[in-house]
């Protein structure tokens, strides 16, 4: 492995410093030992096993249920349907912040689509509730449904997902078209998918009085504790959420669904603890997903191959009751530079469960087809594609005129591109062959923006020269554990096995939503200015105390380094310990925010180019990926090992989404016919080949005060693009939808 791991320029690298070491995850023994607990791994006495009974229609009413059948099975204790299900404290379709909802919490007898909870079983064991639930044997008014963009219902909006606009122009599209040269048209269309998180959701809930304690897998951990608190009535400070780890979150663990609070219902209603844990096809549904889009892109061009006109359309999908739309033509807003640009989104609702965000939502699906539309324009102005985008590409943000706070796509594209050795690529498609193989090469250029959220931190330098950092963080597996201690150290001026890091629930200071890959530079920044507020505390005491070797050096005037305070202005240092004792202190603590205060005057994007090698059967239609490589620029790499982890995680999600990943509805029931891991397929390791993920050097002063940028969802954008182009490429046919299917390549 150690061979393929080719990290490049780490910036900021200094003696003494954590940030940009390649350490291991701190919680990966835990983890492959199965020492770490998940949700469903929590059974606390007297546990009662709740199973969802779900809709397998996809629109009408549910007409009857055999609730007799089911208590009357040994080992059942209730069943719920919207007869008697408990109620929330507000409107099921209250909006209290931008990641809610409608909790679906069995309100009514309607089905609005296919795996939609109609009741919940109460059982002594998993298996009497599961065949509880099995004694209901629904009976349905089914009514027609619509599952498909086809044949969804068109409606006007404003607005897409988290309420950004749904249009955007600038310039003039139509006189800049009149006046151009070249003229492509393309239409790429992307499939529903689901997120497949190993770990399903799931609760365990515990009613102790009033309080309220809760182990469920979540990416927003303060953000869902107010939420819990509105939808039960009660006060914040009552529930205790503890979510250490994510099996898996990929955006649908950052929201709160009905089954959750469904759970935390009954657990109050019966005074016993509840666990459910949703079946692998019943995250099929009710959870989130990635709507399908159907994305037509024009790209006007001067004789030179400039770009003129740029314009991004999508229509997509959301559900009949809720609204949240994949802002796939962003993707064009500020990628290449369109001095004349013009996206929409159109939605269309239909009977399935309402779409969420899912790795890179929006810039998935919205940079593959940008990417598809590129090559046809290189085409048409006759270029090599990477000479094309080195031409076009964006100096500042087309969509708002704001210069990048930083740009080191150049680089990006110069190092993929020699170490792919794209030099030698001959224009013409099915020109390379690798035995009866057609051979094909294609690029994409990534992108993906710089949010922060808002976090809070708190951190505690002991007596002992220790420290313990505190923020309610959960590890998903992208090793947030590991980074955020190693800013939280470095904030600290202490090496890293000095410090406790304690998270993972609710009553510590709230980490923000582990999402829009801006968790690191949010909770790292809350972290490092915790720390340094704690080390302002020491310096303030030593540098105003005559018997200390810092007196008169002035809170400016010291360095923290390694667990001592350093003067500036020649060599002497006291150790934090002695600062402490003689100050008489157990500790002091530091508190810190991690947020963007006001409005961004840069555009912040973190940027790449990824380069993809594919081999065609020419009978088959069977396409295998042989070589995939990128380079980055995600600002400071804090640590080059789990970012190189997230940046070939993301590029192999690039894989699925390009080739495998498509939930397909059978149009007659309007239910899926893939609902499980066997026939929802993602690339697994025969559909993996060689793939250097890379990161070039980039300083930007501007995204934050610690340069960070996210590298958990980047990876995605581009690699799609850079597969389709070179399928493309090898058979000479454009891809018109992704998944590629065999069938339309032969
Ligand atoms: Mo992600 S879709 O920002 O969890």
């Amino acid at each position: 492995m150690d061979d393929l791991i080719n990290m490049q320029g780490q910036g900021h690298v200094r003696l003494g410093s954590s940030a940009g070491q390649a350490l291991t995850r701190r919680d990966g023994r835990l983890k492959v030992t199965g020492a770490a607990t998940y949700a469903a791994d929590n059974r606390p006495d007297g546990l009662l096993h709740a199973v969802l009974a779900t809709a397998g229609i996809a629109k009408g009413r549910v007409a009857h249920l055999d609730v007799a059948a089911a208590e009357a099975h040994s080992g059942v204790v209730k069943v719920y349907t919207p007869g008697n299900a408990p109620k929330l404290a507000i409107s099921p379709d209250e909006k209290i912040h931008p990641f809610v909802w409608r909790m679906e919490t069995l309100t009514d007898d309607r089905v609005r689509y296919a795996g939609q909870p109609i009741a919940l079983v109460l059982a002594e064991t998993l298996e009497a509730a599961t065949e509880g639930a099995r004694l209901l044997a629904p009976r349905y008014g089914a009514e027609p449904h619509r599952v498909t963009l086809d044949d969804a219902e068109p409606f006007d909006t404003d607005t897409t997902a988290f309420g950004r606009p749904a249009a955007h122009s600038s310039g003039d599209v139509d006189s800049a078209r009149e006046g151009a040269a070249l003229h492509v048209q393309t239409t790429v269309e992307t499939a529903p998918q689901y997120h497949n998180a190993l770990e399903p959701h799931a609760i365990t809930a515990r009613w102790d009085g009033a309080r309220l304690e809760i182990d469920t897998p979540n990416q927003a951990i303060g953000l869902s504790k107010q939420t819990f608190a509105a939808f039960l009535g009660i006060d914040p400070s009552q529930i205790l959420l503890r979510s250490p780890f994510i099996g898996g979150g990929f955006g649908s663990k950052a929201i709160l669904y009905g089954g959750q609070l469904l759970a935390v219902l009954a657990a109050r209603d019966l005074d016993r603890p509840v666990k459910l844990v949703l079946r692998r096809d019943q995250m099929y549904g009710p959870v989130g997903h990635r709507a399908p889009t159907r994305q037509s892109l024009r790209v006007d061009l001067d004789e030179t191959g400039t770009i003129a006109a740029l314009e991004h359309d999508t229509v997509t999908l959301t559900s009949t009751f809720d609204q949240f739309l994949e802002a796939a033509s962003n993707a064009s807003h500020s990628l290449y530079a369109a001095p004349n640009l013009r996206t929409a989104h159109h939605g269309r609702r239909a009977d399935v469960g309402t779409p969420g965000p899912m790795r890179a939502p929006g810039e998935a699906p919205g940079s593959a087809a940008l990417e598809i539309a590129m090559d046809a324009a290189a085409q048409a102005a006759g270029m090599d594609p990477l000479e094309f985008r080195l031409k076009n590409y964006a100096e500042s943000d087309p969509s708002t005129g704001l210069v990048f706070s930083s740009k080191a796509l150049r680089e990006c594209y110069a190092e993929a591109a020699k170490r792919f050795g794209w030099s030698g690529r001959p224009d013409a498609p099915r020109s390379l062959r690798e035995g009866r193989l057609l051979k094909g090469w294609g690029m994409g250029t990534a992108q993906f923006p710089c949010p922060m959220f808002q976090a809070t931190a708190h951190a505690t330098l002991r007596a002992d020269g220790t420290a313990v950092i505190e923020t309610s963080a959960a590890d998903m597996g992208q090793g947030a554990w590991t980074a955020l201690a190693q800013i939280a150290a470095d904030g600290l001026g202490i090496d890293l096995d000095k410090v406790e890091f304690r998270s993972g629930h609710s009553d510590l200071p709230d980490a923000g939503v582990a999402g829009g890959s801006g968790h690191t530079a949010t909770a790292g920044t809350a972290l490092f200015n915790a720390g340094a507020d704690a080390v302002r505390q020491l310096a303030e005491l030593a540098t105003t105390d005559p018997a200390s070797p810092l007196f008169g050096a002035g809170n400016a005037g010291v360095t923290a380094r390694a667990g001592r305070l350093w003067r500036n202005d020649d060599e002497r240092s006291e150790s934090y310990e002695d600062i402490l004792a003689r100050a008489g202190l157990e500790l002091v603590r530091g508190e810190g925010k991690g947020a963007r205060e006001g409005e961004p005057e840069r555009a912040m994007f973190a940027h790449g180019a990824v380069f993809a090698e594919v081999l065609v059967d020419p009978d088959l239609g069977q396409v295998r990926v042989s070589r995939l490589i990128g380079a980055f620029a995600a600002g400071r790499i804090i640590n080059p090992r789990l970012a190189r982890s997230q940046l070939v995680g993301g590029m192999i999600w690039g894989i699925g989404m390009a080739l495998q990943e498509e939930a397909v509805h059978d149009p007659r029931t309007g239910r899926l016919t893939n609902a499980d891991l066997a026939g929802y397929h993602v690339p697994v390791n025969a559909d993996v080949p060689m793939i250097e993920a890379m990161t070039v050097h980039e300083d930007d002063p501007y995204v934050n005060a610690l340069g960070i940028k996210g590298v958990g969802e980047i990876g995605v954008t581009g690699t799609v693009g850079a597969i389709g182009n070179a399928v493309w490429h090898a058979t000479g046919v454009q891809p018109k939808r992704f998944p590629i299917h065999p069938e339309s390549l032969i």
